[in-house]
Order: C-alpha cells, then structure tokens, then sequence
C-alpha cells in the first residue's frame, strides 16, 4: 500500500463500543487477513478521517491504541507502518495450503474413504438420556475417588455378557479392559507383551496404524502376505522357523483390513495350531464384527482357542457406534488384562465414567442390539447398491467381490490396464472425493497392490451416485 492509500475497511461499531475501538478492530482483521503486512505504511490520520468520515481525533485514538498494542508502529515525521515483527498472515495461509487445484484445499465433499459407519444412524435420543441418567446417578461422582483402570464393572459386565451371546466368548468381567477405541487396546497389548526388538508379524496389506502401535513399543514389525483366503499361513510358518524373537501375530480374520476377506475355517485351525507349536500370542482384532450380510458372522479365534494358546482379543464401537465415542476393549486372561490395565493407569488413570455407564445401560437395556440390527440392515442394502454402482460404471478398468461383510468393498484395477490407484486418488481428491489407494496398507510403497478399500456405509442414496459420478470423472 502507497503512502497515502486509503484503506477500503467498514467500521461497524458493536453495541455500546467507542467508535475508535471499531476502528481499531477494523484495522486488526486486514492485518489478520494478510492485506495490510508488515511494515506497510498506513493513510494519515487526515486522509483516513476524511475518507471514513470521522473525525480526525477518533483515528487518531484508534492508531494510539493500536501502537500501545503492538500492531502498528509510529515513525516520527515518516508516519504509522504496520509493525514489522508481526508474522505475515497472508503468507502463513499460503503456506498451510497446498499448492493443488481449489478443491483440495476444502475439506473433502465426500467420503469413499475406509469403511466408517453413517453416524446419522446413531440412537442420539436414547444415548443422550442414559447419559444424564449416568451424570446425575452419585455412583461415580461421589461415591468413589476414582474408578478402576480397566473401566467401569457395569460395562465389562455388560458388554461380556453381549459378547458371551453374540460371538460365543465365554468371559467375565475379569477377562476385560476397556479403552478409548481399540487403537488404545493395540498400543498396551504390545506394551505388555513385546520387550523392544522382540519381532511381531502382521498382515500385508493391513492395517498401519497397528503398526504404529507396536512400533511405538519397539517392537519389530513384519510383514506376512496376506492374498484372497486371509493371512498366508505357509508364510507365517516360514517366518515363525527363521525368526527366534517372533513373539505375536496380529490378524483381522473376520473382515481382513483393507482387502475384507474373511479366513477361512482351515487357515484358522492352522493359525491356532501354529501358535500353539510357536509359542505365539495372537492379536485378534475384530473390529466390525455385527455387520455380516450373507450368514452369520463368524465365530472368533478367541471362541475357539484352547487355553494353551493365549488370544488377546480386541473389539470397537467406533463401526457398530461411532468413531467419536472412543471406545473400545480387550479380552484375555486376567494377568495380562492386569498388565495392560497397569500400563493404561499411568498414562490414563480411568476411562470416561458417564460415558461407560451410557454404553452399559444401553447395552443391557437392548438399544445396542436394535441399533446393529437396524444399521446391518441399512448397510446391507447400501453395500449391494454400491456394488451395482461400481460394476455398472467401472467395469471396464476393476473388478471385486462382493463382502460377506463389513463396511469397506476392495476394488482391484484389472491387471491389463496400466492405471495407477495412487494417481486416480489423487485426482478425485481434487475433485473433492476421498479414496484411499493400496499403497496406504503397505509398509512400503514398492509394488503396492493397484487397489482401493472404498467404503459405502457413510452414503445415503444420492451421496452415493454423487460419489459414484466423481469417482468415474476422475479417472486418470
Ligand atoms: C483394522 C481396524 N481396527 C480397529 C479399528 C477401530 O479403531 P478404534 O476403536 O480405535 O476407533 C479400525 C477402525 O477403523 C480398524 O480399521
């Protein structure tokens, strides 16, 4: 801005505000918003009354108040600047954006990414009054101190009866932890088993943020193919002879992240037996287990395993729920609960009371039960119109099978086209769709599998074609 320049700024006093302050507040939000920078030089004050129609001792107060505070400078005989230790703020801005086309600078419109759950879906109601329930009962509020660090008895007890019913795990509220979200659950289950460069396999693709939990304990992780039944177990035998410090195995055989496959009954038994020879922990995590569409869910490893074989099963709310709740559990054999439990106190004394009380009263009340039947059938009836949508329009360049469950479809670019899954994410990120390429699930990004996990349960109906319609425009 030139010497002299006006300053094209409205001064809108709020009610009972000096018309100086409005001023002066004026003049703050075009520093803040990068149009007047540092060391810029301000109108006079004549100019400036002139212009804006005050009177010239009102310009003059807004300037001395904005000196006193350190936006402006006054230069004797040179005139006011803006002052020059401030950060540039429009430069700020340009840096936080990426230099990509306008649609990547928003969030994205919609969402393929994954396989969430539609939070509209969600009881709000009901869990909004088993909230206040629990708030205004004094059992955790007065009555004690604080709670236990493996939460709450009312939902352990809860929640092991649903899961004695649901998925046929016969535990009690001795065998459970619970945590905010499994991703908590993952983190102390490698903390209380693994010593540092103690080795874990895991599946690849599969799930990095797994990974990160182990790492974050030291651990070694390594990779083990997993193909179109599951886990290769021929590769986890080979693994488990070479590596000595081979502690753990970390699995997804309900719905295998990303590729949603789920393991079949003799990969299973061998895992089990594999175990059992290799002294091997196994890390279930079975973290969409309700939303089964074609027969009936599958009944866990930890259902199955004979005590010589120690299976730390790990369970969410974040699918059957919502991410947000944050809550999530683990079941094994008391000691290594107590472990991870010990592990849990220091870094979080307790989980969130009021919530865990919400979530039991709920569950033994029957709302979660509803709540997954209802949602079952609403994403069933969106994966199968998802499926139509893609075979209708992608064809040519992918192909998939149907999930016999949960809330992700892994769409696979036919070999023959030369098509790049990261280049095509990129592109419908610009045009405002998330999607996430197969590269993603991999520890490294050599060979990744030409893939996308897409997710559907998110998108009613017109969201869908919508998402549909981008994902075909943005076809590299
Ligand atoms: C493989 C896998 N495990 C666990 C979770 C759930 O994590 P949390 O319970 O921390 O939300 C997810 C959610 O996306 C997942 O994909």
């Amino acid at each position: 801005m030139g010497k002299g320049a006006t300053l094209a700024i409205e001064v809108r006093p709020e009610e009972k505000e000096p018309i100086f302050l409005a001023l002066a507040r004026a003049i703050i939000t075009e520093i803040e918003k990068g149009k007047l920078k540092p060391g810029d030089p301000l109108p006079g004050t004549r100019a400036l009354s002139r212009n804006l129609i005050l009177n010239r001792n009102t310009v003059d107060a807004a300037y001395h108040e904005l000196t006193m505070q350190g936006w402006l400078t006054a230069e004797s005989s040179r005139g006011t600047f803006v002052a020059r230790d401030l950060p540039d703020f429009g430069r700020e801005l340009r840096l936080v954006q990426p230099a990509v086309a306008t649609a990547d600078r928003k969030r994205p419109m919609l969402d393929l990414s994954d396989g969430a759950p539609d939070p509209r879906l969600v009881p709000i109601a009901t869990l909004g009054q088993a909230f206040r329930r629990a708030l205004s009962s004094p059992s955790f509020l007065v009555d004690r101190a604080y709670g236990d660090p493996r939460g709450s008895l009312a939902l352990r007890e809860a929640l092991s009866s649903y899961l004695k019913d649901e998925r046929g795990l016969a535990v009690g509220a001795d065998n459970m932890l619970i945590t905010r979200g499994s991703q908590m659950a993952l983190f102390l289950a490698a903390s209380a088993l693994m010593e540092p460069g103690a080795a874990i396999a895991v599946e690849t693709p599969g799930y990095p943020l797994a990974w990160g939990a182990f790492r974050a304990v030291d651990a070694r992780v390594v990779g083990v193919p997993a193909d179109e039944g599951g886990i290769d177990i021929d590769a986890l035998e080979l693994l488990a002879r070479r590596e000595k410090r081979l502690k753990a195995v970390y699995v997804t055989p309900h719905h295998q992240y990303p590729t949603t496959v789920t393991l079949g009954a003799a990969r299973r038994l061998r895992l089990l037996e594999l175990a059992r020879r290799h002294r091997l922990v196994v890390i279930e995590d079975d973290y969409d287990h309700e939303f089964r569409f074609d027969g009936r869910p599958v009944l866990p490893l930890a259902a199955r395993a004979e005590a010589d074989v120690p299976v730390i099963y790990l369970g969410s709310l974040s699918k059957l729920l919502a991410p947000g709740l944050r809550v999530g559990y683990a079941i094994a054999q008391p000691a290594l609960i107590r472990r991870m439990a010990d592990r849990r106190e220091v870094i979080d004394r307790q989980g969130d009371l009021p919530l865990e009380h919400a979530l039991a009263d709920l569950i033994t009340e029957g709302a979660v039960r509803r709540h997954a039947r209802k949602a079952r059938r609403v994403y069933h009836a969106r994966r199968d119109r998802f499926a139509a949508l893609l075979r209708e329009r992608f064809a040519d360049v992918a192909e998939f099978s149907i999930p016999a469950g949960g809330l992700a479809v892994w769409l696979r670019l036919r070999e023959e086209t030369t098509v790049s899954a990261e280049t095509w994410s990129t592109n419908a990120g610009r045009l405002g769709l998330s999607i996430l390429p197969g590269v993603r699930f991999m520890m490294t990004p050599t060979s990744p599998p030409e893939a996308f996990r897409l997710g559907f349960a998110r998108l009613k109906d017109d969201e869908m074609i919508k998402a549909v319609d981008l994902l075909d425009r943005s076809r590299p």
